[in-house]
């Protein structure tokens, strides 16, 4: 059993309620942290190597020791829950079975960063969710855990839930802040970063939900012996939510000290391929990390076992390697079709582009279209390059990542499949029929010709 410190209390009854949640130790990180100076604390989450979960895996303490501080002018922490990538749901559960995890970490890192006014952004589709959060930050303030003079510490701090619309770009964490302030959610051009310049014109810190409820932890064990679990620059644990052709989809919490492998097919994880079928390919980051054969995703392309971390998930690079990304783990059965899958992907990434930069806003839809073609029987072999072409412009010239996150699918699904891509090709017929069907068969197959 790996260790628990984000999930230890999930399954607890009343957990979700103050009571419980401090019953079992809950809001022992603010007693501690109030204690403390914010430099202090700064110093603790560095030492204990915590990377942000939302995605790139970047340093948090290093990130926060970049806050602006001008005199006078306020600043702001903002936790990101979003989650609008396919194949993540840790942040539903945790906000969803835990609310007052997030509160805490919220409360001990808004004393960290001089945050008196925080804000939740969570995506429009989870709609029950505010409601819950809401209720944990009353329960909080009624128990002196929020508002004035916090402990007695003379500390100030409220947090506000802002819902979005539901849009996978107001994720970006630039494109969030604008939406917070009330505006459309385009994404700003960096520098200035949010460090400087974030909500409002005011230094911003914008994380995670899994990276501010693992400050409670951090704080709780102090940054070293947090840095102790897990492995390399992989320290403390990861949620992972799994997904797709397994025998247990759910989140689980892992200390990145474990094999793909165990976590594919041991009863304590994923429990192996469901319906006895054969593993075939994984996403291991969620939607936009270039997704891996099996062959690849057990073990890296020296022959080395792959492990469930930051390391040795994009061991190889782009060309043998993946990410651990958002911890979004989708696996793909011996039956699934990597095309189709490559297809729906281009699709949501085209909807979900925001069009102010041309390759994003236009190769979307043309790597849509074409995918479209080749999925239903109706691609030419040179669709096949020119797919690769259109993903190698868009990647790295856009204003936001987002173009990246559209690019990368596409590229690893030619570079591991293209074999796939070309029986598409050479095969019109039955692509017909695998995707319409006998009854549109004859109409479809005059289009073909
Ligand atoms: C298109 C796009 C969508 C994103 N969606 C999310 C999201 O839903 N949640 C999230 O935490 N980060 C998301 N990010 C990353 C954020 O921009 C930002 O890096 C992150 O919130 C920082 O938090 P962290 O350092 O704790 O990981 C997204 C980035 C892009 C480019
Ligand atoms: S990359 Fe796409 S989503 Fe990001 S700013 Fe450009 S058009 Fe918008």
């Amino acid at each position: 059993m790996g260790r628990k410190l984000l999930l230890e209390h999930a399954g607890a009854e009343g957990i979700r309620y103050y009571d419980v949640y401090r019953k079992k130790g809950g809001y022992a990180s603010v007693e501690k942290a109030l204690k403390m100076t914010p430099e202090a604390i700064v110093e603790e989450v560095k030492k204990s190597g915590l990377r942000g979960r939302g995605g790139a895996g970047f340093p948090t303490g290093l990130k926060w020791s970049f806050i602006a501080k001008p005199e006078g002018v306020p600043r702001h922490l903002v936790c990101n829950a979003d989650e609008s990538e396919p194949g993540t749901f840790k942040d539903r559960y945790l906000m969803e079975f835990i609310p007052h995890l997030l509160i805490e970490g919220l409360i001990v890192s808004s004393f960290a960063l001089g945050s008196n006014t925080t804000y939740i952004y969570i995506r429009g589709e989870y709609a029950w969710i505010p409601d819950i959060l809401e209720q944990a930050i009353a329960e909080a303030k009624a128990n002196g855990w929020l508002g004035k003079n916090i402990l007695g510490s003379g500390f100030d701090c409220e947090i506000y839930v802002q819902r979005g619309a539901g849009a996978y770009i107001c994720g970006e964490e630039t494109a969030l802040i604008e939406s917070l302030e009330g505006k459309r959610g385009n994404p700003r051009i960096k520098p200035p970063f949010p460090a400087i310049k974030g909500v409002w014109d005011r230094p911003t810190v914008v994380n995670n939900v899994e990276t501010l409820a693992a400050i409670v932890p951090v704080i709780n064990l102090g940054g070293e012996e947090y840095a102790k679990i897990g492995v390399g620059r992989s320290t403390g644990t990861k949620l992972i939510s799994a997904c797709g052709n397994i025998n247990k989809p759910g989140v689980y919490e892992i200390d990145m000290t474990i094999s793909v492998e165990e976590f594919i097919f041991s009863d304590e994880y994923c429990g192996g391929i469901a319906n006895s079928k054969k593993l075939k390919a994984c996403i291991p980051g969620g939607s936009s990390v270039p997704i891996l054969p099996a062959n690849l995703l057990l073990k890296t392309a020296k022959g080395e076992t792959r492990y469930m971390n930051y390391e040795s998930l994009s061991d190889g690079g782009f060309a043998t390697g993946s990410m651990m990304g958002s911890g979004g783990f989708v696996v793909l059965d011996e039956d699934q079709c990597v095309v189709k899958h490559t297809y729906t992907l281009a699709r949501f990434y085209r909807h979900e582009s925001c069009g102010q930069c041309s390759p994003c806003r236009e190769g979307t839809g043309w790597m849509e279209k074409i995918l479209k073609n080749i999925d239903t029987g109706k691609g030419k072999m040179s669709d096949i390059d020119l797919l690769w072409d259109i993903q190698r412009k868009i990647e790295g010239n856009t204003i936001c990542p987002l173009g990246d996150a559209a690019a990368w699918p596409v590229a690893a699904a030619i570079r591991h499949f293209r074999d796939e891509f070309e029986w598409h090709v050479r095969n019109p017929e039955e692509c017909l029929r695998r995707n319409y069907g006998l009854a549109h068969y004859a109409d479809e197959r005059e289009v073909v010709a």
